[in-house]
């Protein structure tokens, strides 16, 4: 072998200075060579850089609009299989924000609102309430149906009426079941005072030693309950998304852009809504545009956030207009047959950069909206410049996503459907089990039929469609897997990210979209083969499990 001269090792890194450029690509060598079309999160990776610290310490703190900043950068879809009330309470508690669908009666939805500012971790707002007059048989069926029988008796039998007693499960046993209420209650109480702390309130509950503990006005009238059951798994939310000032949760809500939709932000904003979100496929609209002026004249502290939209001709439009935040993606959801159908749409990683590039120099963040598959793809969008992602596909299917679970070819499925499916848009009717539920299981349910309401359907609205005697569909109608709570997949996807930052070299978001401005952060194409290699490839069969 003839003796080939090396460099000398320990001057490696001096010597990285004779090239002139770092390895891979820059994020605009990347947008360039779309030349060959428009990039989604599949088309490229990020290359490592170097871990001096620990996953641990990476925070993804992120601002979702000019106002309000999150401490994870995650929202959920304003769809009707995917955001209420009790998803949107707990988007917020670990560190997101649901968007609560209008495709239901403006009432129903500003009670969602208020649901989700009135809650107090711990403490049950709307618990099971009874009257004197109600009976044994009512109590029995609320444990059959609810599993518990701890019920608070007032005089109106609802929340907010003079508490008179508590029935529990002792107070029924062996009684008829024909008894009112009023002979067998227990009318000693131990109550505590609204206003009261979470800890003050365990404290009480603790010493007490009793099931429940009522929490009453100085009029005596009810307002919450709280739970012994509850206090043994009642966590924490060190990430919970609030307002600074009030520390109640942060609430998010869609509206269209018609007549009536004034009418209905009117009664969200009484209930205490925090960010506004114009649901439109095609946010470029000049009804889009005066519903933003409106909004920022009437409600100047409403944030709003504006789109769709995926050019920056489009952002600009909505930005001058007085949007504090933009949505941003046209076809790339997963229900989705927007660019089948009509020709226009974008790749959402080139829709994401070209947005964010142009908008983030005025300060309005952007929300990367669909196609969000994995917690990679929720690096690669914030790579690209978002703020935060919207996911409604992922988090469908969770126990937190409306509607009933229901099996599907032996699975536990749940419902998902676009909201420009012929289904959302005829909304009322439910996608017929019968069609779709084979090999049902003991238990199994239909999902939910969207409630029948008396409002303008929002679905066509966002899709422009109420005038058309044809209704063209842009989505589809389907059903997701059973995911288990967001309680779990939520901080799943956390800990995913704080890792991949690791991986990339980056402690924060900010650090992220600096690197990548500043070309440290380095990309990288994939081909196809390459896309092939990155997957599972080769194997006879596996389990592919997520988290533990
Ligand atoms: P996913 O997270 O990929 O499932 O996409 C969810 C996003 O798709 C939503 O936040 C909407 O922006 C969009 N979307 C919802 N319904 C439809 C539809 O029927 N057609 C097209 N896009 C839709």
């Amino acid at each position: 072998m003839p003796n080939k001269s090396y460099l000398d090792p320990s001057t490696a890194l001096e010597h990285l200075k004779t090239y002139d450029h770092s390895d891979g690509l820059s994020i605009s060598e990347l947008m360039n060579s779309r030349i060959h079309g428009g990039l989604t999160y599949n088309d490229f990776l990020m290359l490592p850089g170097k871990i001096d610290f620990a996953a641990g310490e990476v925070t993804t703190e992120s601002k979702i609009t000019r106002n309000v900043v999150l401490k994870t950068p995650f929202m959920s879809s304003p769809m009707d299989t995917v955001t209420e009330g009790e998803m949107a309470i707990s988007m917020a508690l670990l560190g997101g924000i649901g968007v609560i669908h209008h495709n239901q009666t403006p009432e129903a939805q500003a009670a969602m609102v208020r649901a989700v500012k009135r809650h107090e971790n711990g403490f049950i707002t709307d618990p099971v309430v009874l009257s004197p007059k109600h009976l044994v048989e009512d109590v029995l069926d609320v444990k059959e149906r609810l599993g518990f029988s701890g019920i608070p008796i007032t005089d109106t039998g609802s929340l907010g009426g003079k508490l008179l007693g508590i029935v529990t499960n002792r107070d029924v046993q062996f009684r008829p079941e024909t008894l009112p209420l009023s002979e067998v209650m227990t009318t000693q109480l131990v109550t505590a005072p609204e206003g009261i702390t979470l800890v003050e309130a365990n404290h009480i509950l603790r010493d007490s030693k009793k099931g429940k503990l009522p929490i009453v006005d100085k009029e005596g009238r009810l307002t919450s309950l709280l739970a012994r059951s509850d206090l043994l798994k009642n966590q924490t939310y060190p990430l919970a998304s609030k307002r600074p000032e009030s520390k109640q949760l942060y609430a998010a809500a869609a509206v269209g852009t018609r007549p009536a939709d004034r009418d209905r932000l009117k009664l969200l904003v009484e209930a205490g809504l925090d960010i506004v979100v114009i649901d439109s496929s095609q946010g470029n609209s000049i009804f889009q545009i005066d519903m933003i002026k409106w909004i920022k004249s009437t409600f100047p502290k409403l944030e709003v956030i504006a789109g769709n939209v995926v050019t920056r001709e489009q952002a600009a439009s909505l930005i001058v207009a007085g949007a504090d935040g933009l949505r941003v993606g046209m076809g790339s959801g997963s229900i989705c047959i927007t660019q089948e159908v009509m020709a226009v749409g974008r790749p959402q990683a080139t829709s994401v950069h070209a947005v964010a590039e142009f908008s983030n120099q005025f300060g309005v963040p952007v929300i990367a909206d669909g196609g969000i598959g994995n917690v990679g793809h929720i690096v690669k969008a914030l790579s690209l410049g978002a703020g935060a992602v919207m996911m409604g596909g992922l988090l469908a299917g969770t126990t937190e996503a409306p509607g009933e679970y229901f099996y599907h070819e032996g699975k536990r499925v749940k419902a998902y459907r676009g909201m420009g499916s012929l289904e959302a848009m005829e909304q009322g009717k439910p996608i017929p089990p019968s069609a779709k539920v084979s090999g049902v299981g003991a238990g199994s349910k239909p999902s939910k039929p969207a409630k029948s309401t008396s409002h303008e359907n929002a679905a066509t609205s966002r899709y422009f469609s109420e005038s058309s005697a044809v209704k063209v569909a842009q989505g589809v109608s389907g059903d997701v897997q059973d995911k288990g709570s967001i309680k779990a997949f939520l901080p799943y996807l956390h800990t995913g990210l704080q890792h991949s930052f690791q991986d990339i070299g980056v402690r924060n978001v900010q650090e992220l979209h600096d690197g990548v401005r500043a070309g440290n952060v380095r990309f990288e194409l994939r081909t196809a083969s390459a896309q092939v290699e990155g997957g599972v490839h080769g194997l006879h069969s596996y389990t592919k499990r997520l988290f533990a």
